[in-house]
């Protein structure tokens, strides 16, 4: 068997998985939960979440990968035994890496498609409604969004195929510190608003008044699997790239830790321009393709710091891609022998077609309003989803948080205790937060992810 791949250095993979915890997760998503959830009590609990359940399965994912030099599938065999119940979270993830990359490179896609406007002129000198009109017209645009979708598929597939060091590091290595770069531009910008003060404040001042705990709480729990790429194997994967004796506990918190700062700046940038623009924070999924236009047309250069902003998310998005694309690729290689270009042919074609409805949902048939009448049936009037929704929803609230339940209960209790503290121990300074960890995985962690599922099957309700 070939031997397998490493990561060049321990910068390229901090840098790799960064790259795929940073995403649409920090710089679209965020920003409007956090909008919708009235600001700093919400980054609070959200903080709270990324340091209690986040961070010990980050560590929890990357111990298996590395212990086992394995993807999900093979990694949690070698751990456990053949035939196990336990490979079923790996097949989990796999399936996960499927359904979570054909809408996300939809929405990737219209990072692109925003791109291109900016070129073209931005928003100067359009209204509200126009601004709405063009985000509108691209939801409901089939051989657009198909257009996009496959663009966006094809650079994926472009960076997966040329392996570890080749192709998903080398562009981390690109792509991340330009992100970065574009990050503080955009930043220093926003810093110049009349709406700053509005927006740290809004940001750092908790405020409780009207605040409904336990959705936010769950919203942010659930964000907080999705953000760091969590709960589906990406981070087995990346952590199968480690050598034996690399330092796991280090590299975990500084991925924590960048992906955090990130959204916080995403946040730092959105709010003082929706601020100064006389705008509302809680425009939910629009704000960053509707509410930041409007802005960005009245802003003098405002085509500039639109394809700057268009271009950040369109990096962010990438380099995550990438991730899912190589849990999906790394199992066929993996368990099944194919060569990596094959193997990354054959699962991005798969995806650019399992992405093909969530493409079209933004229409009026199949996948589009006619599947929002027929999910309303299952989940209840007022809760009807299309296609890219339900596959949204699916994931996130169920597949995420189901996979980091299995990863959790798996180090915590399957795990041989000795093997569990030596791979913890293993090249890091940190060795004293042993115990910690394994409390948090066998107790917090848990009870956290129960909480979410009671939550989402209606059993928890929060009337107001
Ligand atoms: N962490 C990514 C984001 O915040 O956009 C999304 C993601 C990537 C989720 C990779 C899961 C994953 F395996």
């Amino acid at each position: 068997m070939a031997q397998r791949a490493h990561w060049g250095s321990r910068m390229g993979f901090i840098l790799a998985a960064a790259g795929s915890a940073v995403g649409l997760g920090n710089i679209w998503k965020f920003p409007y939960i956090t909008g919708e959830n009235g600001g700093g009590i919400f980054v609070l609990i959200y903080l709270v979440c990324i340091v209690v359940i986040g961070l010990p399965i980050m560590m929890g994912e990357i111990f298996i990968g590395r212990t086992a030099q394995n993807s999900p599938v093979g990694a949690f065999r070698a751990l456990s035994k053949p035939g196990s119940p336990w490979l079923g979270v790996g097949w989990l993830g796999v399936a996960c890496a499927f359904v979570i990359l054909s809408y996300y490179s939809v929405v990737a896609g219209w990072a692109l498609h925003y791109i291109y406007l900016s070129i073209k002129g931005g928003f100067t000198g359009m209204d509200a409604d126009t601004v709405g009109g063009v985000f509108n017209d691209l939801f409901a645009d089939k051989t657009l969004n198909i257009f996009w979708h496959v663009l966006f598929m094809v650079m994926t597939v472009g960076i997966v195929i040329g392996g570890i060091q080749k192709g998903v590091e080398r562009w981390a290595r690109i792509l991340m510190p330009l992100l970065f770069i574009m990050m503080i531009a955009l930043l220093i910008q926003a810093m110049r608003m009349d709406g700053f003060k509005q927006a740290v404040s809004f940001l750092f001042t908790p405020n409780t008044e009207n605040f409904r705990w336990g959705p936010a709480t769950l919203e942010a729990l659930g964000h907080a699997f999705f953000t760091l790429s969590l709960g589906m194997g990406a981070m087995i994967t990346y952590g199968s790239y480690l050598k034996s004796d690399d330092d796991l506990v280090t590299t975990s918190i500084t991925v924590g830790v960048l992906d955090t700062v990130i959204a916080l700046m995403a946040c730092l940038v959105l709010f003082p321009i929706i601020f100064t623009f006389g705008m509302e924070p809680g425009a939910g999924p629009g704000l960053v393709f509707v509410s930041l236009p409007i802005a960005f047309g009245q802003m003098t250069g405002g085509a500039i710091w639109s394809l700057l902003f268009f271009g950040l998310l369109t990096f962010a998005a990438l380099t995550s891609a990438i991730s899912l694309l190589e849990v999906a690729v790394s199992y066929f290689i993996d368990e099944r022998g194919w060569s990596r270009p094959f193997s990354t042919l054959f699962c991005g074609l798969i995806i650019l077609f399992l992405g093909i409805p969530s493409a079209l949902s933004g229409g009026t048939d199949l996948f589009g309003s006619k599947m929002v009448n027929l999910t309303e049936k299952v989940l209840g009037e007022g809760n009807g989803k299309n296609w890219f929704d339900s596959f949204d929803y699916l994931a996130t609230n169920w597949m995420l948080p189901l996979g980091g339940l299995g990863i959790a209960l798996f180090v915590a209790w399957r795990v041989g205790g000795q093997a569990r503290e030596q791979g913890f121990k293993a090249g890091t300074k940190f060795g004293k937060l042993y115990w910690g960890w394994v409390f948090l995985l066998r107790y917090i962690v848990p009870l956290g992810v129960v909480a979410v599922f009671l939550y989402s099957i209606g059993v928890i309700d929060f009337a107001e």
